[in-house]
């Protein structure tokens, strides 16, 4: 586990743990590690922390946040929950699937961006559960990143992004899976995919009805897909592992490269992964790092769509993407 001295970093003992409870009760903003991505928590029901953490983050005031709880006896104090939510939590929670379910008024308008509806998930991350139970309020936790930025997997990277505006930052080491959360809709019908992730849409089938991926109205239907986002400071193109235009359109400039395939020859740096989960839990650092490679672009192998290639896919097309949707 990594161990960082900056001032407002703290690795996850008891003391520390009990001190981020205190800050989260007391209306301040801590970042905590999650076995997807950090988050930035506050307490979900207090209006005016939760605000300091779009301020933070520099978030559209259209993106609501997740709920995170630690436990379904819990989220059914937040959401109204039916018999197809109660089959995805049994499943997976604690886990990387965030559901989206009719909110019961006790949740602030400002949490869920006005929206009729709350997502909630429990996370599997020993850290984030006893902070949970020991502050004894929901966390409201968007990723710990500045908004349209890659998501943060390492307490340092947090610290780059938010260090200003956070009062504790808890070092739990590098997330294991290092995309976020999928988020499903389960209000009503089918189980809609507004957000691929963690938890892929093979194994959501096998519980549950899934709508089919391909409906365009769903990117309208969770607001936080409207905008750019995951994306790093320099272009990023994409190569689907056929055509090598992406590589001849290079002419004479500089690019590096990410991804499971070997590239062309000619990169300044080219990462290469050994499997999809390698690819997942090292996108947004590997994102980072070749921000600073001395490259003027990234080309980014993108996976096929099973498994994890979706959630992938996914924030890879969003981080080549010239402009938000709407
Ligand atoms: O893995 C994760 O989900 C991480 C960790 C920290 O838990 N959190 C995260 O939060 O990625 P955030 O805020 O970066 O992404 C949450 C997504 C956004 O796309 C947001 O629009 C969507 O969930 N969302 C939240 N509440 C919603 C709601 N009521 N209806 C539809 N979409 C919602
Ligand atoms: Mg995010």
């Amino acid at each position: 586990m990594s161990r960082c001295s900056i001032e407002k970093i703290f690795p996850p003992t008891r003391e520390a743990i009990a001190r981020a409870a205190r800050v989260l009760r007391d209306g301040g903003l801590v970042s905590i590690p999650t076995e997807t991505v950090y988050g930035l928590g506050a307490n979900a029901l207090d209006q005016e922390a939760v605000n300091k953490i779009y301020k933070a983050k520099g978030r559209p005031a259209d993106n609501p946040l997740i709920l995170h709880v630690s436990s379904m006896r819990e989220a059914a104090c937040y959401a109204e929950i039916n018999h197809k939510a109660e089959l995805l939590m049994h499943h997976f929670w604690p886990g990387p699937l965030t559901i989206v379910l009719y909110s019961l008024a006790v949740v602030p308008a400002v949490t869920r961006a006005n929206l009729d509806t709350v997502a909630l998930r429990v996370p599997m991350n020993s850290i984030a559960l006893e902070l949970i139970r020991d502050a004894e309020i929901p966390i409201a936790a968007p990723s710990a990143n500045k908004s349209g930025r890659p998501s943060p997997t390492t307490a340092r990277i947090v610290y780059e992004d938010l260090g200003d505006s956070v009062d504790m930052i808890i070092d739990g080491g590098p997330t294991s899976i290092g995309i976020e959360s999928t988020v499903v809709d389960a209000t009503e019908g089918a189980v809609t995919i507004l957000r691929p992730g963690g938890v892929t849409r093979e194994m959501l089938e096998r519980i549950v009805d899934v709508a089919p991926g391909d409906d365009p109205e769903i990117k309208y239907r969770s607001p936080g897909t409207r905008h750019r986002h995951y994306a790093p400071s320099i272009s990023l193109s994409l190569w689907d592992g056929e055509k090598t235009d992406v590589f001849s359109e290079t002419r004479g400039s500089k690019w590096c490269y990410m991804g499971l395939r070997e590239p062309l020859p000619g990169s300044v740096r080219s990462v290469v992964f050994d499997s999809l989960e390698e690819y997942g839990r090292k996108l947004f650092s590997t994102m980072r790092d070749l921000e600073s490679c001395g490259a003027e672009f990234i080309i980014a192998d993108l996976p096929d769509d099973s498994g994890l290639g979706e959630a992938i896919r996914n924030r890879l097309m969003r981080a080549s993407m010239d402009d938000d949707i709407g």
